[in-house]
């Protein structure tokens, strides 16, 4: 066997059609200000099953070729020239949105909003590989006192942190629609920061069993139950102060719309296709804000992340499975299945794998 060391494992988009595969790919040079990151956990997001079953976005978005993946903890092993804090041995997580540095967002300190990010994994190869190489500005240094594997998932409990934190929620009555893994992480922050009532809907009750066991102070689910019924039975009088759409439904949207009080905020995570009808008129008469949130704050949202879990948010029961890298078809089929939160892939034994002529 010959054995090539300027190539390494990485999990590829490698075809027009369904699926990924695991190959041998070149190891990433490292540039000036670059850090390069030896992978030890992976966790798959929806992201990454939308590349996997290769939907309408995904055609149109994902080069072939790409390394996929953008969650993940690892540990520096090089640091290009420039890189200043960062050093081999360092144990670090990322922010998954490389930004220009340039825009006036960026200028601004609203990086969360830069006109160019360009997104790992998606844009650019991606973290299920032995090595990552980014800026070191989107570097994040973990504490030991924090599990490796919950710095795994900082990039969805991010845009979690990020949705929940944007209106105060201290004695509020708070509806999240979809108990996807950010739902249910969200629902944990909405109970932690105060709010009175955290309603989550979906049709999944394995998900709304995890948003409860999370969070939750009730769960819906719209096949056996009105919301409307549900809200009276907790008395309540004058709708949602806050909502959190998570689920990507236009009748997920609409729902919320209709049930929230006059001058109640939704913020919008959750990705609509292009012919989303919603209810404006509703919207208008009712006062109601709208916000779009994406991606997380850099660094508002980690450093919130990092101290919410030392002052006692546990999220750790959002991790319902854990694999070996070489099983990341199991990985995906348990995401597929609906019968999952989160994901986590060991690189520790990748080496293991055989390495065919190269
Ligand atoms: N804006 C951003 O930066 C950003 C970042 C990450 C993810 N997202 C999006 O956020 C959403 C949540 O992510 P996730 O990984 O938790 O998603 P997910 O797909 O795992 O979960 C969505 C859940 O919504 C439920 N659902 C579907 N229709 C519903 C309805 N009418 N009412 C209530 N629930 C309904 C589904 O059953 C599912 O459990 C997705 O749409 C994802 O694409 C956005
Ligand atoms: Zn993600
Ligand atoms: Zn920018």
């Amino acid at each position: 066997m010959a054995y090539n060391d300027s190539k390494m494992w990485a999990i590829v988009k490698d075809r027009d059609d369904v699926g990924v595969t695991m190959k041998r790919v070149e190891i990433p040079n490292v540039g000036y200000n670059d850090v390069k990151i030896k992978i030890r956990k992976t966790a798959i997001c929806g992201t990454d099953v939308h590349i996997y079953q290769w939907n309408d976005w995904a055609k149109k978005t994902i080069p072939i070729g790409l390394t996929i993946g953008h969650e993940y903890v690892g540990e520096v092993v090089e640091t290009g020239p420039g890189v200043e804090g960062f050093k081999p041995g360092d144990f670090v997580s990322g922010e998954g949105h490389i930004t220009c540095g340039k825009c006036r967002n960026c200028l601004e300190g609203h990086k969360e909003n830069c006109k160019n990010a360009k997104g790992v994994g998606v844009n650019r190869n991606g973290a299920f590989a032995e090595y990552l190489v980014i800026p070191s500005s989107n570097v994040w240094p973990c504490k030991k006192s924090i599990p490796e594997e919950l710095y795994a998932i900082f990039d969805p409990y991010g845009n979690a942190t990020h949705t929940a934190l944007s209106y105060d929620v201290l004695g509020e009555d708070v509806m999240i629609a979809g108990a996807g893994p950010i739902g249910c992480m969200a629902a944990a922050i909405a109970k932690f920061s105060g709010a009175r009532h955290v309603v989550v809907t979906d049709f999944n009750d394995y998900r709304l069993n995890l948003a409860k066991e999370l969070g939750a102070t009730r769960t819906v689910n719209l096949n056996e139950e009105k919301l409307e019924d549900v809200m009276k039975q907790i008395g309540m009088k004058e709708g949602f102060d806050v909502g959190m759409e998570m689920s990507g439904s236009q009748a997920a949207l609409n729902q919320m719309i209709h049930n929230m009080k006059h001058g109640g905020k939704i913020c919008l995570l959750g990705l609509q296709n292009d012919h989303t009808t919603v209810d404006l008129e509703t919207v208008i008469f009712n006062g109601i804000h709208l916000k779009g949130i994406y991606g997380r704050k850099v660094w508002d949202t980690w450093y919130k992340m990092t101290t919410m879990i030392e002052a006692g948010l546990d999220i750790s029961k959002i991790i319902t499975h854990r694999i070996d890298v070489r099983d990341y078809e199991k990985g995906f089929e348990a995401m597929l299945s609906g019968r999952s939160g989160k994901v986590i892939m060991d690189w520790a034994h990748i080496n293991e794998l055989e390495v065919k002529d190269e």
